[in-house]
């Protein structure tokens, strides 16, 4: 497609250099926020971005605000140049990738926090991470002024969050989700899926079909709390050592409400690993 290596952007100042170059020539920007360690998922956000704007940036940031003490941080994957080629190939204009001392400088203070559909779910679990989340993404939709900026449906309370963030914020750039990628078994796409042994992959595989069988439940009025029981149950019986949760919520992740659109969404332990995923109902 492309051998022509993909600009770099490491600072904040060259990002809006090349970006208001664009808007000089009248292009729309899109924008596709990543950790890197990029996989088809992430590509497929890019290719959307793509449809909806003239030129796409991605940014590559492991960000450190969203990772507790004891999470990944450290161990997170990194892989810059092989990040670079994935993007040009699908069709990426520029690549931000700044470090941790331009996001976070000396003496840096902010941090937004977000209520409403932060609340329960990955917050029981994490409750340091969507506030970082919120923090970054505030920045990174400052920072460039995109028209647009795509999210994965697979962290589907982040994109609730970073709805809110933008609609609360009176940030004018359009929040887009993008469904899920999966693997030829349903294994929703993960960077952290490369942690996984092959027996905790085969395992991992499972979880998307006892969300479908417990979609189905739900849409046929079983109600939540027994849907949920189960799910998590049949999730232990598949190898998962640990579920943090199983829940059926209506689709803003309110109350569930038959006949309404739903979603369901879990997070469960393989070992060291933490999968999420999420399917409607
Ligand atoms: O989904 C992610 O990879 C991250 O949470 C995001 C949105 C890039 C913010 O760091």
């Amino acid at each position: 497609m492309t051998d022509v290596p993909l600009p770099v952007a490491r600072t904040v100042a060259e990002l809006r250099t090349t970006v208001g170059e664009w808007r000089r020539q009248g292009f729309t920007v899109g924008l596709v926020p990543t950790m890197g360690a990029l996989h088809e998922g992430h590509l497929t956000l890019v290719r959307e971005a793509k449809r909806r704007a003239d030129k796409v940036f991605a940014s590559v940031f492991v960000n450190p605000t969203q990772f507790a003490a004891h999470e990944d941080l450290g161990t997170y994957p990194r892989r810059e140049a092989e990040d670079a080629a994935l993007l040009a190939q699908a069709g990426c204009d520029l690549l931000f990738a700044p470090s941790v001392e331009q996001m976070y400088p000396e003496g840096f203070a902010a941090r937004v926090e977000i209520g409403g559909p932060s609340a329960g779910l990955e917050t029981d679990f994490r409750p340091h991470f969507f506030g970082g989340v919120a923090t970054v993404v505030t920045k990174l939709l400052n920072q460039a002024r995109a028209d647009v900026a795509v999210f994965g449906e697979k962290d589907y309370q982040q994109l609730m969050v970073v709805r809110r963030l933008a609609r609360d914020l009176d940030i004018p750039t359009e929040i887009v989700g993008a469904p899920t990628e999966r693997d030829g078994w349903g294994l929703a796409l993960s960077s952290r899926n490369a942690y996984l042994s092959d027996d905790d992959l085969q395992i991992a595989r499972r979880l998307n079909g006892v969300l479908a069988e417990a979609a189905l439940k739900a849409a046929a009025n079983e109600p939540p709390a027994d849907v949920e029981a189960e799910a998590s149950s049949a999730l232990l019986a598949a190898g998962f050592e640990r579920v943090d949760y199983v829940a059926v919520r209506s689709a803003d992740l309110g109350p569930y409400e038959v006949g309404a659109p739903g979603r369901i969404l879990a997070a469960a332990w393989l070992g060291q690993t933490r999968l999420i995923d999420n399917m409607a109902v």
